[in-house]
């Protein structure tokens, strides 16, 4: 229907940041607090979707009527998007996932010491580029936060990765990106639609978000 563009729809999002451990109390994570993610879900169920949200460490209430599936690290949610990833219609991606993490986890307290300290930190798994391998006709989206050549670096993005269409957060910006309630972005798609969308609040973002996908996925060009 008009109201529920997405009725018998499954979509699955990922949001915040993720956690890499370090030792018994320390660990590495990002600035992410899951708020994009959250109102991407949000917004998919009130145009009548089934809504799986995988979301890292966050401080929100989960959203009415979604399932949530709560991980810590990039590979739990690799594990997590990867298993249900077949039998999704639209995936986006608007979680923070950590590139590096440390090569060794110590499950005990890591003694100080007087010298330096060197972490060797490996690459984790990629998950939107391993999305973009298995696609067969799944609407793929990814985020990509930048601070330079947006653009450049989005384009970049979404052809490496094979996406359906990637946002593009310039986060040099207060009032984007990151925390903040508002948002704007640069949506890209690889039919060649390109289009900026100015400050509004996350929730507006991801109306206008899934107004350009359904247009895309329906082949209406709108
Ligand atoms: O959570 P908020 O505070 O509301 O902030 C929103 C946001 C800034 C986190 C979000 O809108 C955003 O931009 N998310 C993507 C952040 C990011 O990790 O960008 P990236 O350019 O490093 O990654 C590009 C894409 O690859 C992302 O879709 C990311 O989920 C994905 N990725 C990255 C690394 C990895 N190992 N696996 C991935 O799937």
């Amino acid at each position: 229907s008009k109201e529920q563009p997405l009725a018998g729809k499954k979509v699955l999002v990922t949001a915040g940041p993720t956690i890499e451990v370090v030792d018994a109390v320390r660990y590495f994570t990002n600035h992410s607090s899951g708020k994009m993610g959250f109102a991407i879900a949000e917004v998919a169920r009130q145009l009548g979707a089934e809504v799986t949200l995988v979301t890292g460490p966050v401080q929100l209430d989960e959203p009415v009527g979604v399932e949530v599936i709560n991980v810590t690290s990039a590979k739990d949610m690799y594990d997590a998007v990867t298993k249900q990833f077949n039998e999704q219609h639209i995936v986006i991606k608007a979680a923070a996932v950590a590139d590096y993490r440390p090569k060794k986890q110590h499950s005990r307290k890591m003694k100080k010491q007087d010298d330096d300290l060197m972490i060797e930190m490996e690459r984790t798994d990629d998950i939107l580029k391993t999305l973009g391998k298995l696609k067969t006709d799944q609407y793929l989206v990814g985020f990509a936060a930048e601070t330079d050549k947006l653009l450049e670096y989005g384009q970049g993005k979404l052809e490496r990765k094979n996406l359906d269409a990637i946002v593009i957060n310039d986060i040099s910006e207060e009032q984007n990106g990151f925390k903040s309630d508002t948002n704007a972005v640069h949506v890209l798609t690889n039919k060649g639609f390109n289009k900026a969308i100015p400050l509004k609040s996350k929730h507006e973002i991801a109306s206008q978000l899934f107004s350009i996908f359904i247009g895309e996925m329906s082949g209406d060009g709108s």
